[in-house]
């Protein structure tokens, strides 16, 4: 199937346009993050999650709906059996200049395999989540990750030509005096960093007060050792970069507590049973595997999609606090893929 069809961009009800699709290619993963999942945690059964021609199908019909960038996330993707048959299939819409990019957030536990690859089919950024640099602290945070094997991954992914963000998530008491040590790991090797204030997304076995960190707070320690300065570098994503002058490489922060940025919001997500989520912070979801499976034709997928983007509400109502005690939507970051 190939990108061909005009169909109307998709324009929600306060004028954004959705420019960024986000697919969560299996919610299974091979660590159990603790901000992220419980260690015991029930995965969906094999026979609801959408193939992998169904999922280019669905991803083409979005490109043909106006995406530019498409970002393969889990769970961990790249777990998922012969993802590379997937991401191998969609580069074809790179090729035809339909995509402006096509990438992947991954763990980085498989990428000493798939770095070659990964960038033979058009990647050329990906976002590598790492927490620490302290490898047993790196196993208390995931639980089951190994940092020797991410970081031979990074070291692949690197040689094969792919551009590296780490995204490290900012825990209270866990690595937020680390920060220093990870920028300038980051910067002297090439890479970005963003940091991310930790969101209440599912239920997890410890208490998300003990876990936050403000950025505000982070940025304010940092600018006493550095000298950052506000730059408009832009990656589709939510980050609001700084240009860290004393290492010249870049960092980003991404604030869904402290600074909202849902206003400015280009983007939707669409799980592997093929749920369309129109806000990471909301419960609303629409169902576009029946649609898509009810006819080989895309139109009622099309008008699945129209009707969805229509409702997609102005943002989330995060809140992380003592009173606060049920996460602000049940479902895990796993199976929006964040
Ligand atoms: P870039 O393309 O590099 O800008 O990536 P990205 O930040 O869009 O993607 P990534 O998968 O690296 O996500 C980093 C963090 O941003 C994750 O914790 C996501 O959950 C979070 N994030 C991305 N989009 C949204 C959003 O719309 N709302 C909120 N609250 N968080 C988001
Ligand atoms: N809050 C913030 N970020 C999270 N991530 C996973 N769970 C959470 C959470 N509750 C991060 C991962 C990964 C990205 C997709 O989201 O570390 O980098
Ligand atoms: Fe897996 Fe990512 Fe969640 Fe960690 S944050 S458990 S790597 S999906």
């Amino acid at each position: 199937m190939t990108a061909g069809r005009q169909t109307p961009p998709m324009i929600d009800p306060f004028g954004r346009a959705v420019s960024y699709l986000r697919v969560s290619v299996t919610d299974r993963c091979d660590f159990r993050c603790v901000y992220c999942m419980a260690e015991d945690m029930t995965f969906l059964p094999k026979r609801e999650v959408l193939s992998l021609e169904e999922l280019d199908r669905l991803c083409t019909a979005f490109i043909e709906k106006g995406v530019r960038k498409l970002r393969l996330t889990g769970g961990e993707p790249l777990v998922r059996k012969n993802i590379m048959s997937l991401i191998r299939s969609l580069g074809r819409h790179l090729k035809t200049g339909a995509l402006e990019e096509l990438t992947l957030t991954t763990n980085g536990s498989q990428l000493a395999r798939y770095a070659n690859e990964l960038h033979a089919c058009g990647v050329r950024r990906i976002n590598v989540s790492i927490d620490t640099l302290d490898d047993k602290k790196f196993k208390a945070i995931t639980r089951w990750g190994d940092l020797h094997k991410v970081m031979d991954g990074i070291r692949a992914a690197k040689d094969a030509g792919l551009q590296i963000k780490v995204n490290m998530v900012a825990l209270k008491g866990v690595n937020e005096h680390e920060i220093g040590t990870m920028l300038e790991w980051c910067h002297a090797n090439g890479h970005d960093l963003t940091l991310i204030e930790t969101m209440p997304l599912g239920e997890i076995d410890g208490d998300r007060t003990d876990q936050y960190l403000p950025l505000s707070m982070v940025r304010a320690r940092l600018a006493e050792a550095y000298t950052l300065e506000d730059i408009p570098y832009k990656t589709g994503g939510p980050a609001r970069y700084v240009e860290i002058k004393e290492t010249g490489g870049r960092l980003g922060f991404i604030t869904p507590m402290t600074h909202n940025f849902c206003e400015s919001c280009n983007r939707v997500r669409v799980t592997c049973t093929g749920q369309l989520f129109m806000c990471l912070g909301q419960d609303d979801m629409a169902d576009l595997r029946a649609p898509l499976r009810a006819s080989e034709g895309n139109d009622l997928l099309y008008d699945a999609i129209d009707e969805a983007i229509g409702r997609k509400p102005k943002g989330h109502d995060f809140v992380i606090d003592r009173r606060t005690k049920q996460p602000a939507v049940s479902r895990h970051m796993s199976v929006t893929g964040g």
